[in-house]
């Protein structure tokens, strides 16, 4: 009997974590029959449609075309949308991966149908609800039948709040699978020649959290420290439509492209930022996979954060927790300027191998 699988991805980093499990299931076409689901969440060609071409997704099955909203519309639409999904289709499981409204829209759904929901990448924790992924981890991993976890922290996580061991797994970090998958592809690029930079010597930036630009000070106090840092050495900030829209809302965009060695750019594909990332001297983000990924790259990260839900990067990677004070920044990115770097290692099981693990289990739980 084979298996049917409904894989939800919705939003931009949903994408490089389903890529490597669609590729897994593609080998197993005996036993699952996977099929991809997109809600809709991120439309915009550089916030999704490039991705499914560089990453080899294969065109969704199905798409809800939920688009933006407030949390709750946004929420609400996919569920509605997505109920009518299960209805049909009839799946054995749903998989999500990550942490955004998508994954748990889906999760809601699937457990009241009584379908058991796969959560890749289960158990992570920054313990600041006023996050909205803190949100919908929590909700995603209570109803979650399989859970994947990428650190063993997380492991602990799950246990204070009640969920039986016999439902994790430690797999690793399908993100990093894609990772170790793309960069020799993505390193044949003239991404470096294009935006006019040297390897080793640029910072790359990337800010979208609403805790960071959605209200004017966090926002503009980063940026005072990204202007100092842009004295020192080139800085490439491509900038998600979130952020754009508060920059130029707050009055503060004409500022920003007025200084000399910033480049603002739009968001980029997948190739492409890693060819940037691979080559960069440091990163200041408040994304949750760029901690991740420098810290496989080895490249200093600096997370303009109070929190993170992936210690893991901080205890062996070569991550700093820096929150949004402006000199605090200035300060570390001058350490790393001047060859003070922190180094890292590699964690367990980022080792391009965790889809490989995942399917390996479903093949023989369902
Ligand atoms: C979402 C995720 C976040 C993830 C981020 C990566 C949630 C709660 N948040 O945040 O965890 O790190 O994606 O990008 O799920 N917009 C566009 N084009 C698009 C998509 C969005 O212009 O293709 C604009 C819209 O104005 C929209 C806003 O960006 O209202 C925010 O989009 P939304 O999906 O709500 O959240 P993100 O900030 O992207």
């Amino acid at each position: 009997m084979k298996s049917r699988i409904l894989n939800i991805v919705g939003a931009r980093p949903n994408f490089m974590k389903m890529a490597p499990l669609m590729r897994q299931f593609a080998t197993r076409r005996d036993r699952f029959d996977a099929r991809l689901v997109h809600t809709g969440q991120h439309y915009d060609a550089q916030m999704s449609d490039v991705f499914f071409d560089e990453l080899g997704l294969p065109k969704p099955d199905i798409h809800l075309g939920v688009g933006s909203g407030t949390h709750a519309v946004q929420t609400g639409k996919i569920m509605v949308e997505f109920e009518k999904v299960v209805e049909t289709e009839k799946p054995d499981l749903v998989i999500v991966v990550g942490d955004v409204n998508s994954t748990m829209a889906c999760s809601i759904v699937a457990a009241k149908a009584w379908v058991p929901v796969a959560h890749v990448e289960a158990g992570l924790r920054s313990f600041d609800r006023r996050m909205p992924e803190e949100i919908n981890r929590v909700v995603t991993d209570a109803l979650s039948s399989y859970l994947f976890l990428t650190e063993e922290d997380a492991r602990e996580n799950l246990r204070r709040e009640g969920v039986s061991d016999d439902k994790v797994f430690f797999v690793g970090n399908v993100m990093i699978d894609t990772l170790l998958h793309l960069l020799p592809k993505a390193q044949k690029l003239d991404t470096l020649q294009r935006f006019g930079l040297r390897k080793g010597e640029f910072a790359l930036v990337t800010l979208h959290r609403p805790s960071n630009v959605d209200q004017r000070e966090p926002f503009a106090g980063i940026l005072g420290a990204l202007e100092t840092i842009q004295r020192e050495i080139d800085v490439l900030f491509p900038i998600h439509p979130r952020s754009v829209a508060r920059l130029k809302e707050f009055g503060l965009y004409d500022r920003v492209t007025g200084w000399p060695r910033l480049k603002l750019t739009e968001p980029l594909g997948y190739l492409d930022f890693m060819n940037l990332m691979s080559q960069s001297k440091l990163v200041l983000t408040d994304s949750g996979g760029l901690q991740e990924e420098t810290t496989v790259l080895g490249i200093p990260c600096l997370t303009l954060r109070e929190n993170t839900e992936r210690p893991i990067t901080i205890h062996e990677g070569t991550n700093l927790l820096l929150g949004t004070d402006p000199k605090r920044i200035e300060t570390e990115a001058k350490k790393i300027l001047t060859g003070h770097a922190k180094k890292g290692r590699v964690p367990k099981f980022w080792d391009g191998k965790a889809a490989e693990r995942i399917v390996e289990i479903l093949a023989k739980k369902l």
